[in-house]
């Protein structure tokens, strides 16, 4: 006989997404946070039926029907509750538990193992305030941590001993067995009896999405090995099904519609104090396919927000290579950077609410990063370049299940190689038809702006990070003028500075722009990740690929320039097709793409 627990109910209704269930059988249509369809229980003309993702029902307001998941197959197939919810547990790839005796023992063991690790909670919690706590007490305060935050994570401190926990446990009737089971205590090798598997350390409970204990990651006092230990696997416990702070962010989640993961405890906490109360972070692993369903269930775009080093590159594109064969339409994942070398706790510190805000505000794309991943930030291809790219992406592309999506996929990264390459190979190709031009005008001008204020973003993080460069390249500088105006004061304060004291080291440098409030324009022009992703023009780029970096947006810079004034030149044609000027595009196409102009 079936046996549909709580926990295997809950199991079913967060593994099938309502619309889709629903959206097999009625037209829907999006509409906000919501779907709109017609009635499938009433014939209607204009659609009064409803659901509502977010909390998981339906409402019909011509007939007044009104359930969740399960009921709407029992009242569109006219099945009863056991068999509607077979047939859902079918397709959301789940066993229904039977109810035998085994069964039976194996829940029975699942709810003994959560009382444990909510004793044991209970118990670091307890330490904590106490005398022995202290030095992890002290220590997370010192870590900025208020009493309301330490008490919302259920941090705590396990005591330097190896048998204070299985004591306090056994004092609560706990059998040792049990103890062994939920991890929390381990048997040596040699025989003797079991120790206290976490001893001095900083506890960080581990929850499921209801905020059931179920782990914990014990953070070590100062240096030592590991920094941070984690549970074993336990029935209660699968790391990569799991995402830390899920339970904390869930309700902020749902409400602003967003949800930001980042790379671990500290960053979770720390951003949900500075009010991101929207942050979860996977267990010290890479974020699994299951992760990412997951997240999906909760919002559309879920934001990536990892460190900006060579670590979170690596992790952002094993993130995109298993997001891209699950992708579904409507689903997807954005990347916000912060600044390089500094996890979002010390920047919450550094630079304040307003700029991780931001910074999650500014978030791309997985093709977006996944280009400029790819390209490590060259603005210049060369012909085998290109089709290495090319290669590249097809073979990402061909990941991608969905044949509509795969297909936006290829056409964007086309997009993009087509505007990367735009100045050369539109040359020599005569005027496009009048109509065609004016069409097009508007959408090249966006375009290049966005390519244009991008290569001064990069020309200005390539000064901040090597600034020896000014020495070479400071008059130039001194000499261009920059589109967005924000970013061409950053220019100025930049020449004036380093103007006049050439010397001058990263550190000493952010400090005289902020003197000159600047500072946050340049953080700002950093912690972009198409900049901050830019390998070449990185504060550990060398000094050749620092020049080249130069030289190549230098390049475009000029070029850009140049192109601007082909732009009004098509434009003028479009109208008066005369010889003049006909033969003046022409040869300020011939300039632009670095012919003799004659
Ligand atoms: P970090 O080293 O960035 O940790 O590892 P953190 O959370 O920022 O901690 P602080 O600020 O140094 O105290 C990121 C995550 O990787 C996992 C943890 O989940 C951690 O939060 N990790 C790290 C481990 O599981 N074990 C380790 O030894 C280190
Ligand atoms: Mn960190």
């Amino acid at each position: 006989m079936a046996n549909f627990t709580p926990e295997f109910m809950e199991e079913l209704r967060a593994r099938l997404s309502i619309e889709e269930v629903i959206g097999r059988r009625v037209n829907l249509i999006r509409r906000g946070r919501e779907y709109v369809g017609l009635s499938p229980f009433q014939k209607e003309k204009t659609p009064s039926f409803t659901v509502v993702p977010d909390k998981g029902f339906y409402h019909c307001f011509s007939s007044g029907e009104h359930g969740d998941i399960i009921d709407f197959v029992m009242k569109t197939e006219g099945l009863p509750f056991p068999e509607a919810v077979e047939r859902l547990a079918a397709e959301a790839g789940l066993e229904v538990p039977v109810d035998s005796p085994e069964e039976r023992e194996r829940a029975r063991r699942r709810h003994s193992l959560l009382e444990v690790m909510e004793a044991a909670c209970a118990f670091f919690e307890r330490t904590l305030r106490m005398p022995e706590g202290k030095t992890g007490l002290d220590y997370l305060t010192g870590r900025g941590l208020s009493p309301e935050t330490i008490q919302r994570f259920r941090l705590g401190f396990a005591p330097d001993s190896r048998g204070a926990l299985k004591a306090a446990l056994g004092r609560d009737g706990i059998s040792e067995d049990l103890m062994r089971a939920a991890g929390l205590v381990k048997r040596p090798e040699d025989g003797r009896p079991d120790f206290d598997y976490f001893r001095g350390r900083v506890m960080f409970p581990i929850t499921d999405r209801r905020g059931r204990v179920i782990a914990f990651g014990g953070r070590i006092l100062g240096d030592g090995q590991p920094k941070y230990l984690n549970s074993p696997e336990t029935p209660l416990f699968a790391k990569g099904r799991i995402l830390y702070g899920l339970a904390q962010a869930l309700p902020a989640a749902r409400q602003d519609g967003t949800i930001v993961v980042t790379e671990g405890y500290m960053d979770v906490i720390a951003l949900h104090q500075a009010g991101f109360e929207n942050a979860v972070a996977p267990l010290g692993t890479a974020v699994t396919e299951e992760q990412i369903t997951a997240l999906w269930r909760v919002v559309r775009e879920p934001i990536i927000c990892f460190d900006m080093d060579s670590a979170g590159q690596r992790a952002m594109s094993r993130v995109i290579d298993r997001a891209l064969p699950i992708l579904r339409s409507g689903y997807g994942l954005r990347f916000a950077g912060l600044v390089p070398g500094e996890d979002p706790d010390s920047q919450i510190r550094r630079y304040g609410r307003e700029f991780v805000a931001n910074a999650f505000k500014r978030s791309r794309p997985i093709l977006d990063v996944l280009w400029e991943l790819e390209t490590g930030g060259r603005t210049h291809l060369g012909a085998e370049q290109r089709a290495a790219l090319t290669r590249r992406f097809e073979e990402s592309a061909r990941k991608i299940k969905d044949p509509v999506l795969r297909s936006h996929f290829m056409r964007g990264f086309k997009d993009r190689l087509w505007q990367q390459s735009a100045g050369r190979n539109r040359a020599g190709k005569g005027p496009a038809p009048a109509a065609a031009v004016q069409r097009q005008t508007s959408r090249q001008a966006s375009e290049r702006f966005d390519a244009e204020y991008r290569v001064q973003q990069i020309l200005i993080a390539l000064i901040a990070n090597h600034s020896w460069l000014f020495e070479e390249v400071g008059e130039a500088l001194g000499r261009m003028s920059f589109t967005d105006r924000a970013l061409d004061g950053l220019r100025q304060a930049l020449v004036s500075v380093l103007g006049a004291e050439p010397e001058l080291g990263p550190e000493a440098l952010r400090e005289a722009l902020g003197a000159r409030g600047q500072g946050e324009q340049l953080e700002r022009v950093l912690a972009d990740p198409l900049v901050a992703c830019h390998r070449r023009a990185a504060p550990t780029a060398s000094r050749d690929e620092a020049r080249a970096t130069w030289d190549e947006n230098h390049n475009l810079m000029l070029r850009s320039a140049l192109g601007l004034e082909i732009e009004r030149d098509r434009q003028k044609l479009a109208g008066d097709v005369s010889q003049q000027n006909w033969s003046r595009t022409q040869m300020l196409i011939r300039a632009a793409v670095g012919e003799d102009p004659s």
